[in-house]
């Protein structure tokens, strides 16, 4: 039997999470991907995103019916079996047998022919009493469910969950410099429909496939998180402010700043500069915002290399990303409570940096997409306690209570 390219690309990246800490998000927006049918990309992303979400229940179930433990399994034959288990009990359109057949395939494919009857019995069995959804492992690891039931509490720990096993929502921002009734009209005669949402531009993607249109190509849309997009608004930009991104690749949220401050001709009528740590997200970021932007390969835990002040700065500060679960689920299981208290303390770095280079009167806003506190409120406290700045209106975004990604936007202003 053939195994299909999708589930040899599924299991591929899966394979490269596993084995090399690779990301899925990036590995499955990459030509990997890039080029298949959009049905056929579907599936990929159902695949690979779904074994993820769900690799607790996977591997409950798939440990209660092998002979062999799963940290036994080498890690070819574990992947093949969740990606079986997970088409039997979630893809109604997947025929069982080609679940089971493939799973075996995609085994002797990777050279282990030896575990070929393993994942066949085992497989077999899950597709004989598929009805029965007897699952009780648990999709999050046990220290981040105590730990998100301690601090929001039973319910909304839950809601958050649930949010996290969820397909992700596409949500559109609006490119401002086009007029957006077009924009829509455009949007709607390729086949996409969007409604609107809370936020201004900010569109929900209903149907059809954006990032394959023309208004995505020709820069009309852009895709960010709904949450994602509340971030820039607060820091008031105009035209002739000046301008610092401190940690702006891949330059979602440098782009839609680029937007506020661009003049009626088009031009910038201040410095606006753009800095990240790593050079090849930078390039990526150049192309983004059409070389406006100056950009700065620096590392924000130093001082930073600037002899200026700046009305306006951005610190979209590194962090567990811990509110984009649903997107990149494999955080959730490398993630340790050490990793936090060491985000901490380079996100106060980065924050207390950022910080020296404000005008009197300015404004800095502060953000991650954790939800965590270590990350967020308490990043801000232990910054501003040591200094004369004054924190205002935060603002905490949470999956399963807030539609899109989790957020935490903090706008600092110093005192005159
Ligand atoms: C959350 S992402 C920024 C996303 C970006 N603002 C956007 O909207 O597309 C955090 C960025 O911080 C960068 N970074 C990590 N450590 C850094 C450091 N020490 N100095 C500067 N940038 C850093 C990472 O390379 C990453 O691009």
């Amino acid at each position: 039997m053939n195994v299909s390219h999708t589930r040899k690309i599924a299991f591929e990246i899966l394979l490269r999470v596993e084995t090399q800490m690779g990301f899925s998000d990036e590995l499955l927006h990459s030509d990997r991907t890039n080029n298949l049918e959009e049905r056929d990309q579907a599936l990929v992303f159902e695949l690979v995103l779904g074994c993820l979400r769900r690799q607790g229940e996977l591997d409950y179930r798939i440990a209660q019916l092998s002979s062999r433990s799963l940290a036994q399994l080498d890690v070819e034959v574990r992947i093949a079996l969740r990606l079986g288990c997970y088409q039997l009990y979630f893809l109604d359109r997947v025929p069982a047998h080609a679940a089971v057949s493939e799973s075996v395939e995609l085994v002797r494919l990777a050279r282990k022919r030896s575990a070929t009857g393993l994942v066949n019995a085992v497989l077999r069995r899950i597709a004989e009493d598929v009805e029965k959804l007897n699952f009780s492992g648990e999709n999050h690891p046990r220290w981040l469910v105590k730990k998100w039931k301690d601090h929001f509490g039973e319910k909304t720990a839950s809601a958050l969950m649930g949010a996290n096993l969820e397909t992700a929502k596409t949500y559109l921002r609006l490119n401002t410099r086009f007029s957006t009734v077009e924009t829509i009209e455009l949007l709607r005669q390729e086949g996409i429909e969007t409604n609107p949402t809370e936020i201004p531009h900010c569109l929900l993607v209903v149907s059809g496939k954006a990032t394959r249109s023309r208004c995505y190509e020709q820069g009309r849309v852009h895709i960010q998180d709904i949450s994602s997009q509340m971030v820039v608004p607060h820091l008031g930009l105009r035209p002739g402010m000046s301008f610092l991104d401190v940690c702006a690749a891949p330059g979602g949220k440098a782009n839609q700043a680029l937007e506020l401050l661009l003049n009626k001709e088009g031009n910038l009528e201040a410095p606006a500069i753009a800095c990240d740590l790593h050079l090849h997200r930078f390039r990526r970021m150049k192309e983004v915002t059409k070389r406006q932007f100056h950009c700065v390969t620096t590392d924000a835990l130093h001082p930073l290399p600037f002899n200026r002040l700046f009305d306006r700065i951005l610190v979209d500060a590194p962090c567990s990303g811990t509110g984009t679960l649903v997107r990149n689920p494999e955080i959730k299981w490398r993630l340790t409570s050490d990793d936090l208290s060491h985000l901490q303390s380079r996100q106060q770095r980065i924050l207390s940096n950022a910080l020296t280079l404000l005008v009197p009167g300015g404004v800095l806003v502060y953000s991650t997409c954790s939800i965590e506190p270590e990350e967020n409120h308490q990043v801000i406290h232990n910054v501003l306690n040591k200094s004369n700045l004054l924190a205002i209106d935060c603002l905490e975004r949470l999956p399963g209570r807030d539609a899109g990604d989790g957020f935490f936007v903090c706008k600092i202003s110093q005192v005159e």
